[in-house]
């Protein structure tokens, strides 16, 4: 029989910790859930997330994407026009030739970051490749010396756990979110001595789009955002994807013989990024009453898009709790979001994981789990991928 699953705080970090048959619950049979504990709604499937994200008239996204918290002025919490254009100011600094150019010394530091600890035979995935290589690119790129990485990453860490809802707001996440203010305005100063800057701060400072330039709570938003964005989810996408591999020496293996075919190890990727959902969630407010799978949501309420869910739905993805990276995909995943706000930093996550992967398996011949040191996960609302994966490598 199956369980059922009902007054459940959506917010609560430990109702993700193993959250795969509560979201098929919901996902199969109660596929528009309203969270009485915070006061929103969720979706699960895979269609209803793409519909909502396609309609910023009736979703929109301007008072705020975490649940229940007020926006800022990133672009993240814009629509239509206004978006479109800061949008727009952001991406001049960040196009896809200023990318392309990245992946060189993404090469070298990835090499550098195994180099040093695979001699030892053992790595902390985590802490020693996968959160520290995405911190050096967006740290780099936004022109922050490399001897003040860690600290950022720390506050960073700490908004994440904010962004759970206002309960999870502790006087913690102000106090370093005041110390970013303050990087920000010394990153600000860098970049005035520096006017003609290749780092991403000084190009936005000059960017402009359709005559508009950022104002200054803009900037610092969009810092805060890159930053947030930059290095958090591709942190989950590669230790989340080697933990997986570890888990399929075969598919490890075949990945290893096909690493010089680069559609293949897209295509593993892709897989990796559905597999792991970096994310759990974003939210968006009904500017009307809309009804849905038999209920209203009501002008005014929130919704908040269940990613991990959508991934797994089988209306869309053949065997969904299957990891097989030689998988077929009919439909796209989800873990970038849908429509207007599609995930900007998309093609730099996606090189930064095929990066990683190139660059271990050319190294790594065997990668296990320590049977005495088991994995542990983010415990989050938010915010999905392993916090702890230590781990056996052996030198080809
Ligand atoms: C695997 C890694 C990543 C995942 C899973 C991911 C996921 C997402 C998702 C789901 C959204 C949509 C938000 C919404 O609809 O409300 C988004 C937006 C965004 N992401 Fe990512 N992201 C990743 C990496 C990055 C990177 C590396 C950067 C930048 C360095 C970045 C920057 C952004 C920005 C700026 C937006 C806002 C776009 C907009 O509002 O138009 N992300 N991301």
């Amino acid at each position: 029989m199956t369980k059922i699953f009902e007054n459940i705080d959506m917010c609560d970090p430990k109702t993700h910790d193993d959250p795969w048959e509560m979201l098929e619950y919901f996902r199969e049979n109660e596929p528009l859930y309203w969270d009485p504990h915070n006061e929103v709604w969720y979706v699960f499937r895979y269609d209803d997330i793409v519909a909502i994200s396609r309609d910023s008239e009736t979703f929109t996204s301007t008072e705020g994407n975490r649940p229940n918290l007020p926006p800022d002025p990133s672009m993240i919490h814009k629509d239509g026009e206004e978006h479109r254009k800061q949008r727009g100011i952001v991406a001049q600094g960040f196009s896809p030739k200023y990318i392309r150019e990245q992946e060189p010394r993404i090469r070298e530091w990835t090499i550098e970051f195994i180099e040093s600890k695979l001699p030892s035979g053992r790595m902390e995935i985590v802490s020693d490749l996968a959160a520290r290589l995405p911190m050096r690119i967006i740290g780099t790129m936004l022109g922050v010396p490399v001897e003040k990485h860690d600290l950022v990453l720390s506050w960073i860490d700490r908004f994440l756990q904010g962004g759970m809802g206002p309960q999870y707001v502790t006087e913690e996440i102000n106090e370093a979110y005041g110390e970013f203010c303050m990087h920000h305005e010394e990153m600000l100063e860098l970049a005035a001595q520096n006017p003609d800057g290749d780092d991403l701060l000084n190009r936005w400072l000059r960017a402009e789009f359709e005559g508009e330039k950022l104002d200054e709570d803009q900037l610092l938003f969009e810092h805060t955002l890159l930053n947030v964005g930059g290095a958090e989810t591709t942190r989950s996408a590669i230790a989340g994807g080697l933990e997986e591999l570890a888990r399929h020496p075969d598919q490890y293996e075949l990945l290893y013989q096909n690493l010089d075919n680069r559609e293949f190890v897209e295509n593993a990727c892709e897989e990796i990024i559905r597999w792991v959902t970096p994310f759990h969630n974003m939210f968006r407010t009904a500017t009307r009453d809309v009804e849905m799978h038999g209920k209203v949501i009501k002008e005014g309420q929130m919704v908040g898009l269940q990613y991990p869910a959508a991934n797994r739905d089988p209306r869309h993805f053949k065997d969904p709790y299957k990891f097989d990276i030689t998988r077929k995909f009919d439909t796209k995943h989800i873990s970038f979001g849908y429509g207007a706000h599609f995930c900007l930093g998309a093609s730099l996550a996606r090189m930064e994981l095929r990066v990683a992967l190139e660059e271990f398996l050319s190294r790594v011949k065997k990668l296990e789990l320590d049977p005495n040191d088991p994995p542990r996960w983010v415990s989050s609302s938010f915010v999905r991928g392993p916090a702890y994966l230590p781990v056996i490598v052996e030198a080809r």
